[in-house]
């Protein structure tokens, strides 16, 4: 088995403003095998602006996928190519994100009524790389959510070279409705994605929307070759460790407590600190630690509060460990 294969069997979603660099080092911490995406990366800013400071991450966060968004066959060929160089793990292409500013710049959901565009870019950046090429998408946009629409679509950009499509299991509206509804509203239809994946068993099929038990990802397994979590993940990241011992057998682990992870990200703070990083920054993605966990509010309360006016050398995390001692 490919080894990205084994890691793609649950993965975290690319969100933009949640999934950068220092939420990844976080996640990873929690779980050495699920496959995490970075936020969505315009080719545009990779090409034209500072690739460096963009693809900047840590060798600990493999295995990484690099997610872009464009419609220019040449610009994401390059794009790609950069984040080849950069030691991505993969690159994944955005054609599931509704926003009204990413239409405008005619990419993301827009992009599936022109699945020739689509395979076009696929070709151009498999061309440029040597990993795999992945496509994320939506089972339809409006009124173009057959089943055959989705299978035409997947159809003609596998023949361009994509092995791999993780599929939100929702269509999006491209106008009347926010991004955030545009998660929440049109139904979620997981058939869609196994019949897709029975029509062409060769691909890999990974399914996203909704899923938030490990019961859940254990189900959609026995049909799929992955499950992609988006917000359950951000906001329980401590259910990776469950995710990790439950679909990961073959990995020996010990789940790490939250003291330690906390231990480790305070090392990480001091480190990020002395390159200029703010400590909000960091902390802002370890909301969720102690979700559900008795004094869990008590110890946001004081992370939102004691942050603003810590520098990391202050051992802030180590400090906010007192308030379960109280
Ligand atoms: C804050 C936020 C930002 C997101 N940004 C992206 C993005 O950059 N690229 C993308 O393909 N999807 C993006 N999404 C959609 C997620 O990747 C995922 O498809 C969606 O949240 C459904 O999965 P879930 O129900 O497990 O959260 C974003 C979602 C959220 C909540």
């Amino acid at each position: 088995m490919h080894e990205l294969s084994y890691h793609r069997r649950v993965s975290v979603a690319p969100m933009m403003e949640w999934t950068d660099r220092h939420c990844r080092y976080f996640l990873r911490l929690l779980s050495p095998d699920v496959l995490l995406y970075t936020e969505m990366v315009t080719a545009a800013a990779l090409i034209h602006g500072d690739a460096d400071r963009l693809l900047e991450f840590r060798a600990e966060e493999h295995p990484v996928a690099l997610q872009l968004g464009g419609s220019d066959p040449a610009l994401l060929a390059g794009a790609a190519k950069l984040g080849e160089q950069a030691d991505y793990n993969e690159i994944n292409l955005n054609i599931g994100c509704p926003s009204p500013r990413v239409q405008s710049g005619s990419f993301g959901a827009c992009l599936m009524a022109d699945p020739q565009l689509v395979a076009d870019c696929v070709a151009a950046m498999a061309e440029a790389v040597d990993i795999p090429i992945t496509v994320k998408t939506r089972i339809g946009i409006d009124d173009h959510d057959s089943y055959e629409f989705l299978r035409d679509f997947v159809a003609t950009v596998a023949d361009a070279g994509c092995e791999v499509f993780i599929i939100h299991a929702r269509k999006a509206l491209l106008s009347g409705m926010s991004p955030k509804e545009n998660r929440q509203a049109p139904p979620l239809v997981y058939e869609r994605a196994y019949r897709i994946k029975q029509e062409f068993p060769n691909l890999a099929i990974v399914v996203n929307g909704g899923i938030d038990s490990t019961d859940q990802v254990g189900a959609h397994l026995e049909k799929l070759d992955g499950v992609m979590i988006g917000r359950h993940a951000y906001h329980h990241p401590f259910w990776l460790c469950q995710a990790q011992r439950q679909i990961y057998p073959e990995t020996k682990y010990t789940a790490p407590d939250r003291e330690q992870v906390l231990r480790q990200m305070n090392r990480y703070l001091q480190e990020c600190a002395a390159q200029g990083v703010r400590p909000h920054a960091v902390t802002r993605h370890m909301m969720g630690l102690y979700a559900g966990e008795a004094g869990g509010k008590r110890w946001r309360r004081f992370l939102s509060e004691q942050v603003q006016n810590s520098d990391a050398g202050s051992d802030l995390l180590l400090r906010s460990l007192a308030v379960f001692a109280s």
